[in-house]
């Protein structure tokens, strides 16, 4: 299979991870051409616009984007990149699957789950306004269409990977009509999986159930908002947002990225960690159909923590993101 996949190596840290996640791909046989694409800060300079064009026309021809973490500039008028990709191409699936690394100091060594986060709307929507000076209003939306459109995804990926469980976690008992609706739209939906089980939990007690006994979840879904926090609470379960990948995914295109940010600390001493991206390159890869090359880069992977000798400054250890990479690499061969 021939692939062309666009690919924003962002900034900061970003083409260090990148080229080096571009080298372990390639070094499993996939044939992909990269187009590559500026976003952000960097492109903010060149084009005079963080989200260029010729970039959102390069994922929707190719359907398909790899990315490194972009900074957002400080100041008004510059939206995130992150949300901008996610709303102009309707991204609505977010994707984080949460599991301990071997060897990786962390809460939960057994841990393995699945975040299913709804990417569009919530009080993400962004409608706040003043009513009355000191007195501000911010809308949630939630509909039907999307609630039902996430519930499927999260069941058709549950089939498809062999998850046992979906958990619907939300508000409903205070926020009647809006996680009401989120909730009702997931029963539905549910009673066309008869073999996973579907329970829900209230956001609350789903979080501190997360720390205390995370290992009674598989599949979580949420709302936005409660998606956003809760993911980054699972990534510190399994040690931190440097190791777990991330997908968006729409019908338009997805986007497979970090979700740690550009490491202004680090950037340009060739040490970070590239797992994060590694992990989120694996997942693309299935999404491609390209599961054999998915799951020897993964065994590899999993084998040079498995032997701790290569490891990461993040991690305790003193190899360089390329050293660590290629550590990879003479696995696969
Ligand atoms: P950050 O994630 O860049 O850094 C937090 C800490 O984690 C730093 O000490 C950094 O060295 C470390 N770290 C992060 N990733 C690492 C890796 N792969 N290997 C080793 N160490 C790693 O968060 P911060 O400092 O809040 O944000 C810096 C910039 O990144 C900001 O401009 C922000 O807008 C942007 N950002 C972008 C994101 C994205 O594109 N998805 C997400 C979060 C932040």
């Amino acid at each position: 299979m021939k692939h062309t996949i666009t690919l924003i190596p962002g900034d900061g840290i970003g083409p260090e991870v990148a080229s080096n996640v571009v080298r372990i791909i390639e070094a499993a046989g996939v044939d992909v051409t990269w187009e590559t694409h500026y976003a952000g800060a960097q492109a903010l300079e060149k084009f005079g616009t963080t989200m260029p064009e010729e970039l959102l026309a390069s994922i929707t021809r190719n359907k398909v984007a790899l990315k490194g973490p972009v900074t957002t500039p400080v100041g008004k008028g510059f939206a995130s990149v992150n949300v901008g990709l996610r709303k102009t191409l309707d991204l609505y699936a977010n994707l984080r699957p949460v599991r301990a690394l071997p060897n990786v100091p962390c809460r939960y060594p057994e841990l393995d789950l699945v975040i299913v986060r709804e990417n569009t709307e919530s009080l993400y929507a962004g409608l706040e306004h003043v009513v009355v000076p000191g007195v501000v209003e911010s809308i949630k939306i939630i509909t039907e269409k999307a609630s039902t459109r996430i519930a499927k995804f999260a069941f058709e990926y549950s089939r498809r990977e062999g998850r046992k469980r979906v958990t619907a976690a939300h508000k409903a008992n205070i926020m009647k009509l809006s996680d009401g609706l989120f909730l009702e739209c997931f029963r539905n939906v549910a009673k066309d999986y008869p073999e996973i089980v579907a329970d829900d939990r209230i956001i609350d007690n789903a979080c501190m159930q997360l720390v205390m006994r995370p290992e009674q979840f598989d599949v979580m879904l949420l709302e936005n908002l409660y998606g956003d926090i809760v993911s980054d609470l699972c990534a510190g379960l399994v040690g931190g947002l440097g190791l777990v990948p991330a997908a968006n995914i729409g019908e338009i295109g997805s986007v497979f990225e970090a979700v740690h940010g550009s490491a202004p600390d680090i950037a340009g001493q060739g040490i970070a960690n590239p797992t994060a991206l590694l992990q989120s390159g694996i997942l693309m890869l299935r999404y491609l159909g390209e599961r054999e090359a998915a799951d020897k880069i993964e065994s590899s992977m999993l084998q040079v923590f498995e032997e701790g000798n290569v490891r990461t400054r993040d991690i305790g250890g003193t190899a360089k993101t390329a050293e660590f990479a290629d550590a990879i690499i003479s696995k696969m061969k």
